[in-house]
């Protein structure tokens, strides 16, 4: 809900002065003081908005105000130029109404600042969009610009418009801006050559010579330096706090926004560079023959470097500063100007072109901003003019602005005045006239075009002859000396005869804004303004484009005699446009007052305000508004406002506002008097009405507080109600649903299993009746199958039976046929028939036997000894025969399978059984072994290496063996080694050879007749061998080793076979002893122990060789 505030809420003294009770100059000025100390800058008179200067930066200026503002009633607020802004801009955009905007005050009360306030507020809430904003931009840009050449530092005012201004801003009809168009009023160019004390010239030659680029200042011929220009003033030329460099930067940048060409500005600049060039060119006298002065440029540098800058032949610029033609009817004269004179046409020359350098910028910005399309435009002009002006001394420029601020004032009055008038008549109110101060007479004074102060100018300075501003002077006094409002020393009306504060050189206006005392002097030259026409020519000549523009008069096309309209007379046609124009208008006020002359935010001098109030009119205008009634108040915010203070119309009226506001007031017994209805406004009478009102609407608002707490209260306590009662439903059906969920489960599950049940019961049945069925099935199969199988047995034995009939009836048959067969043929058959089947019988069993033998003869191996038993025994001596036949062709068939080597083994084999086989006990154990010789792998292997070279013959055998010992009969081991022709017994670990013995001397070999190893080698007696002894070896190749030595023995035919003695005792001879060994059958093998050795004493070995049983 928009909150409805009103200016009557927490006001600070009054916001609006109408309200003012009661209504005196002091209430007024304390009213403005209490204001001003709070801040409160912006205070009402009805639609006019008084503005005091606050001298500092307020943030009241924001976007966040801006919004605050837009689109909200005059009175709504806390008054403010915004609401103003906004009233403007509303009724220009919804109602179709031309607006104005008159902002008026003395210097440096705040009018730019004013201006550049509505104009940003406008141009934040109009519409948006790239080209619009284009437009706005351009629009607020040409300030910078116009600031820039149009301001200066003044003593009241740092940033001093000297010019007046009013810019028409148009609209379309959606209210999004379009254009514009700037006029300018009056530019102070005598500030150009001559700034008074403590102020400076124009912004822009400050700005371009500390911002422009050496580059720049180098094409410009310039010299940053101030003070080198006579025209620049020293003693404030920088001003605290403003940047001229930047601000250069600035105007630069606004230029370019608003559509200047680069070479446009390079034009500008170049002109404000030669009116600095032009203050710097001096003069000195030369007498001339007729002995008048004459004036020479005294330095010429200057000159030239101006001409250089312009494109101006130096002679005819050197000459126009010497010389003056005056041209009458048709004669030219040409007279010579003195040094004074050529001073006055220079600076004439530097205010003219500066000033049409000004008026041609305005033309040129116009020519950027002006609104494109040709529609009707809606206008909302904003007028920002100098204020009226009281100086000590007063001259032409001060007449004319105040000329210009006395017909502002009278399009107030008459604007004011009628508009009050019209909403008295629009409202259907009845008018009471009012008496006020109208200044139409002294308008008339000034601007009458018989006998007004500017005619009277006029024609003294068209009139021939010597024209002075005494002559002048003395014209005003003769004619103006009768009106109520000229003073002058001189007058006819003699009461000023006496009045020493007038000067004889002056006169005095009563303005509507106080008392003026203008001197006459300057009042001609400047009305004439006067350019002489040698250098108007001479610029027009110039080589520069702009220059040529700026002084048209001076083209030789344009020679006219007729003078140019004097100054006055410009003006005054000017203002009477810019009258016209606002006239059309819907004009709205903004009256700018200065609260104290040190640019202080603190200072409020009363008398200075004062003052200001009474020239403004302040209290006349509140007088005017309150004539008939203080305060007025369309019925719908009125209604709105105040209805709470009646029970009919709280809270809703539904009838018109109007009657609401009727019943209303008869109801709170306000007296008929105070208030009268129009059409679509209640009307107030006096302020205390608005008060009281306002008193009963505080009271009542406290209690509606009240009320609306209550309420409140109880709908929060409600609405927590509420909420928890839902709540609670929420939570219970959610229970609900949850508790019967449960259930639901519950109920299913009982059900399946039930079903389960009865369904398995249903199955069991069902399976019990198909089994049944089954069996009963099967049963009968059983049956039929017995039955089946009884029927086919009996068939069966009745078939056996009737066959075994049918055989014995053959048998008997044939026994009979038999029987009949022999009876017939046995006289044939007795005689040899017996031998012939006794043969017969015998060949068919040997047949038979053979076959048979063939059938089952054993395998081919020669081991094999098994053979078919006997048949007959009458065929014993044939079977014994066939066996041994059989096995010897077995056996040969064996042995033609053999190689060479293996036969070697065989017989080497057979020679063995045959010298061992039933003679020695441990001969079978050796039949299965096969007989390898060398078992050592004398040759392969390293370790043997040193042995296989001392052996220098093939070794046949090589094996360990034991040498036994004679002192102990332990044996140690030792390698043995036989080759073809000798033993060898060598060191088991080193291999050296420890006895070798030629086969020779060997001459027998003694070995026991049991299963141990033990052998003697016998050595023949007197051989080289015997020395040592015989060797008594124990070996578990005992039988490979004597088979090879007799083998090798056998095979040599000079040697005899070496002799093998089998028994259990034998003597060995040991070196000299011969010693028995003998061999005793021992316990059991027990353990792994072989046979063992025990010497029992000196002659007798004991070996005892475990039983093999
Ligand atoms: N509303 C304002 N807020 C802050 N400062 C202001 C305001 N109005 C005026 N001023 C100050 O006063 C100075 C003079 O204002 P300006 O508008 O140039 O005066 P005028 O145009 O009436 O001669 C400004 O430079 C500024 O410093
Ligand atoms: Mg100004």
């Amino acid at each position: 809900m928009e909150v409805k505030t009103s200016l009557l809420d927490n006001m600070i003294g009054v916001g609006d002065m109408v309200l003012l009770e009661p209504l005196s100059e002091d209430s007024f000025l304390e009213n403005l003081k209490k204001r001003f100390e709070h801040n409160e800058i912006y205070t009402y008179i009805g639609s006019v908005v008084i503005s005091m200067n606050p001298y500092r930066s307020l943030p009241i200026y924001t976007p966040e105000k801006v919004e605050e503002y837009r689109n909200r009633n005059f009175y709504e607020l806390s008054p403010h130029i915004y609401a103003l802004a906004d009233e403007a801009y509303r009724s220009l955009r919804d109602q179709d109404k031309d607006q104005c905007i008159l902002i008026t005050g003395e210097r440096g009360a705040g009018k730019t600042e004013a201006s550049k306030l509505v104009m940003s507020y406008v141009a934040a809430v109009c519409g948006k969009g790239q080209e619009v904003n284009k437009v706005k931009e351009q629009l607020l840009q040409s300030n910078p610009v116009l600031e820039a050449f149009g301001n200066a530092k003044t003593v009241r005012n740092d940033n001093s418009s000297r010019f007046g201004k009013y810019m028409d801003i148009e609209f379309d009809f959606k209210g999004d801006p379009l254009g514009g168009v700037i006029s300018n009023y009056l530019l102070e160019k005598s500030r150009v050559v001559k700034q008074p004390r403590g102020e400076r010239n124009f912004h822009i030659f400050y700005q371009l010579l500390s911002g422009a680029s050496d580059e720049t200042l180098k094409t410009l011929k310039l010299d940053r330096d101030f003070s080198k220009y006579n025209y620049l003033s020293l003693d404030s030329a920088s001003v605290s706090g403003v940047d001229d460099a930047a601000n250069f930067r600035t105007v630069r940048n606004a230029m370019q926004i608003v559509g200047f060409m680069e070479d446009e500005v390079q034009s500008v600049l170049q002109l404000v560079a030669a009116a600095l060039k032009l203050g710097n060119i001096e003069f000195k006298p030369e007498s001339r023959s007729n002995g008048l002065d004459e004036s020479r440029v005294k330095d010429k540098n200057d000159l030239k470097e101006m001409c250089e800058l312009l494109g101006i032949e130096q002679s005819v610029l050197e000459r126009a500063f010497s010389y003056r033609t005056v041209e009458a009817k048709s004669e030219k004269v040409s007279t010579t100007l003195n040094v004074a004179q050529a001073y006055y046409a220079r600076d004439a020359l530097a205010k003219n072109l500066y000033s049409r350098l000004f008026s041609w910028l305005v033309t040129r910005i116009n020519e950027s901003i002006k609104a494109q399309a040709k529609t009707r435009h809606k206008v909302m002009g904003v007028l920002d003019i100098y204020g009226f002006e009281i100086f000590e001394d007063n001259s032409f420029e001060q007449f004319i602005i105040n000329y210009c601020n006395e017909k502002l004032q009278q399009i107030f009055i008459e604007l004011t005045l009628r508009e009050e008038q019209e909403e008295y008549v629009r409202e259907g109110i009845e008018w009471t006239n009012i008496e006020y101060f109208n200044n139409a007479v002294i308008c008339d004074l000034i601007e009458n075009n018989q006998n007004g102060i500017m005619a009277m100018l006029d024609e003294e300075c068209l009139r021939p002859g010597t024209v002075t501003d005494e002559t002048f002077l003395d014209k005003l006094n003769t004619i103006c000396a009768e009106h109520q409002h000229f003073e002058s020393r001189l007058s006819k009306n003699s009461k000023f005869l006496t009045d020493h504060s007038l000067p004889h050189n002056c006169f005095r206006i009563q303005h509507y804004a106080g008392k003026v005392l203008y001197r006459a002097e300057g009042f001609v030259d400047k009305n004439n303004d006067l350019l002489y026409r040698d250098l108007s020519q001479a610029m027009y000549k110039a080589n520069h484009s702009l220059i040529k523009q700026l002084f048209p008069e001076g083209s030789p096309a344009k020679i006219n005699l007729k003078r140019p309209p004097t100054a006055g007379y410009q003006f005054k046609a000017s203002v009477g446009t810019l009258m016209r124009n606002l006239q059309t208008k819907n004009p709205n006020y903004i009256r700018c007052i200065k609260p104290n002359d040190k640019k202080s935010s603190h200072i409020f001098t009363e008398s200075l305000v004062c003052h200001q109030v009474r020239y403004l009119g302040l209290m006349e205008n509140v007088r005017v508004r309150r004539a008939g009634y203080a305060f007025r108040q369309a019925y719908e915010p009125c209604l709105e406002r105040y209805k709470m203070l009646c029970k009919k119309t709280w809270p809703h009226w539904k009838g018109p506002a109007r009657q609401g506001v009727e019943v209303l007031m008869s109801d709170l017994k306000v007296p008929a008097e105070e208030y009268s209805y129009g059409r679509s406004k209640i009307f107030i009478r006096n302020p205390r009405t608005l008060f009281f009102l306002e008193e009963r609407r505080r009271q009542c608002l406290q209690d509606l507080a009240t009320l609306i707490q209550k309420i409140y209260r109880g709908w929060k306590c409600r609405r927590q109600f509420l909420l928890m009662k839902k709540s609670q439903v929420v939570v219970a059906a959610w229970y609900r649903r949850y508790a019967q969920q449960k259930k639901y489960k519950k109920i299913k599950h009982a059900t399946t299993v039930m079903q389960s049940y009865a369904r398995g019961w249903q199955a069991r049945k069902l399976l019990r009746q198909l089994k049944h069925q089954k069996r009963c099935e099967e049963a009968a199969t059983t049956i039929a199958a017995y039955y089946h199988g009884t029927q086919a047995r009996r068939e069966l034995r009745r078939l056996k039976e009737e066959a075994r009939r049918k055989h014995a009836v053959a048998v008997i048959w044939a026994y009979w046929q038999g029987l009949k067969v022999r009876r017939e043929y046995r006289k044939f058959f007795r005689a040899n028939a017996g031998k012939k089947i006794y043969n017969f019988t015998v060949q068919r069993i040997i047949q038979k036997y053979f076959l048979n033998l063939k059938k089952n003869l054993p395998s081919m191996s020669p081991v094999d000894k098994s053979w078919p038993s006997r048949p007959y025994s009458f065929l014993d001596g044939v079977h014994a025969e066939l066996r041994r036949t059989f096995h010897l062709w077995r056996c040969k068939k064996y042995r033609s399978q053999f190689t060479e080597e293996k036969k070697a083994v065989y017989e080497e084999k057979l020679e063995a059984s045959k010298l061992f086989k039933d003679k020695k006990a441990l001969y079978p154990s050796s039949v299965s072994q096969s007989f390898k010789g060398d078992y050592l792998e004398i040759n392969k292997n390293p370790k043997y290496q040193k042995l296989h070279g001392a052996v220098d013959e093939k070794v046949l055998l090589a094996d360990a063996v034991s040498k036994i010992n004679r002192a102990n009969g332990k044996g140690s081991p030792r390698i043995f080694l036989l080759t073809k022709k000798s033993v060898v017994l060598a060191d088991q670990k080193t291999g050296q050879v420890k006895a070798s013995v030629p086969l020779l001397d060997l001459a027998s070999v003694s070995v026991s007749t049991q299963s141990d190893g033990f052998f003697a080698l016998k050595l023949k007696e007197g051989s080289s061998s015997a020395v040592k002894g015989d060797f008594l070896l124990s070996s578990e190749r005992l039988i490979e080793v004597i088979t090879k030595l007799y083998r090798l023995s056998a095979a040599s035919a000079d040697r005899v076979p070496l002799g093998v003695d089998i028994s259990d005792e034998f003597l060995v001879q040991f070196k000299n002893d011969k010693v028995c060994v003998k061999f005793i059958q021992g316990s059991p093998k027990n353990g792994g122990g072989g046979a063992s050795c025990k010497r029992k004493n000196n002659r007798l070995l004991e070996v005892s060789v475990p039983s093999t049983a």
